[in-house]
């Protein structure tokens, strides 16, 4: 062979790694690690016998990763003395739930396949298997995910991270500077049919709508209001964070099915976020759909998530695998 044709080949080489680098494949472990999804799993399960409904946390988990420096693990990295991580925003602590999950599926996967398998394709796996044992939703995950390094705690809720309060204008805008569109949006929604949520993310509609003391939103189901109001007292401790918690779904609140969207119709749900899907046409359109064919909404579901868990990723030499999925490598 000659130079020229071995420089020829480098470079096409070279194309392919990029073309491979920039995107994920389903199945990217099957040579490097068979078993990596089994053992997310086996994970997943263990954590949600340990502690039922940590599923819900993992969905979650997924797409506050995503929405902030893309699906990169960075939600997983513990603060550090001087520097404060996602972990530690008030958008994710003390409500966030599952990393134990992540650490022990991690442990798993170093002992069989060291440095092999990403922390952002661990919580990508595991969103998925939370889905599928609380309602029997299983999907392919595309993966090849690098894990970030960076982790800042003020980026979470700077434009990133959508907050309850959000009115159906604000929710469409921040997924589509993520790439999602309004039917992702209203579809992904769909995951408040599982877990649970602190009163303190919803009591403003019950006791200070609108910024008056002591007004309730109307527009929450009456005897629905009466019943919240009865588990979260206000005002909520001196500024402690109060404990409490309250099922998303009030109806089938551990099954992942499509009652969400049945909940949204009869206005008993906890969040402005929520309510607000019915204010637009097109996203109160797509809530009809999702509330009358259950089958529609999981399929929708399953291809949201993949678009979701595709946001901003960091693949081939990018990034790092880390060894532990609570801090970066050194
Ligand atoms: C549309 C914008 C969204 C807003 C404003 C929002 C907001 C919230 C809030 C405030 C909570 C309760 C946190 C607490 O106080 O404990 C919550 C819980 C939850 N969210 Fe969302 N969310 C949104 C979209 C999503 C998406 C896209 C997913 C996943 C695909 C998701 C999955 C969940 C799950 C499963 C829970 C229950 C967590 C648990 O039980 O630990 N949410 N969300
Ligand atoms: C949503 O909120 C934004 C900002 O607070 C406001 O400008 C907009 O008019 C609201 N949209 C709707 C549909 O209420
Ligand atoms: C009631 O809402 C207004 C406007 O959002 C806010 O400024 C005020 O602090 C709230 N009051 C309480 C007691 O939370």
């Amino acid at each position: 062979m000659t130079r020229s044709t071995l420089l020829a080949l480098a470079v096409a080489a070279l194309v392919v790694a990029a073309a491979h680098a920039s995107h994920l494949e389903v199945g990217f472990y099957k040579q490097s690690c068979p078993q990596a999804e089994e053992i997310v799993r086996n994970a997943v399960r263990r954590g949600n016998a340990r502690e039922p409904g940590v599923v819900a946390g993992l969905i979650r988990m997924h797409f506050h990763d995503c929405f902030v420096r893309g699906c990169d693990g960075s939600i997983l990295i513990d603060s550090t003395p001087g520097h404060t991580a996602e972990k530690d925003s008030v958008a994710n602590n003390p409500s966030m739930r599952g990393f134990d999950v992540i650490d022990d599926a991690k442990a798993a996967l170093e002992a069989h396949c060291p440095r092999t398998v990403s922390c952002a394709d661990i919580v990508a796996f595991a969103a998925r298997d939370g889905a599928y044992l609380a309602g029997g939703i299983d999907y392919q995950v595309p993966s090849g995910r690098r894990d970030g390094r960076v982790s800042i705690a003020a980026e979470v809720l700077d434009n990133n991270v959508p907050g309850p309060t959000f009115n159906v204008s604000e929710l469409v805008e921040s997924f589509k500077r993520k790439g999602l569109n309004f039917d992702d949006m209203v579809t992904l929604s769909g995951a408040h049919t599982i877990g649970r949520s602190h009163c303190s993310s919803f009591t403003q509609r019950l006791y200070n709508f609108s910024g008056q003391v002591g007004r309730t939103d109307p527009s929450i189901d009456p005897a629905y209001a009466e019943h919240l109001k009865m588990r979260c007292p206000w005002p909520s401790s001196n500024g402690q964070m109060d404990p409490t918690v309250v099922p998303l779904d009030i109806v089938t609140p551990e099954s992942f099915d499509n009652q969400y969207f049945k909940n949204v119709l009869a206005h008993k749900v906890l969040f402005t976020s929520d309510k607000t899907l019915l204010d637009s046409p097109r996203t109160a359109g797509v809530v009809h759909l999702h509330a009358a064919v259950g089958k529609a909404w999981e399929l929708k579901f399953a291809a949201a998530m993949i678009k979701m868990g595709m946001i901003e990723v960091l693949t081939g030499y990018e990034g790092e695998i880390r060894e532990k999925c609570f801090v970066i490598n050194h």
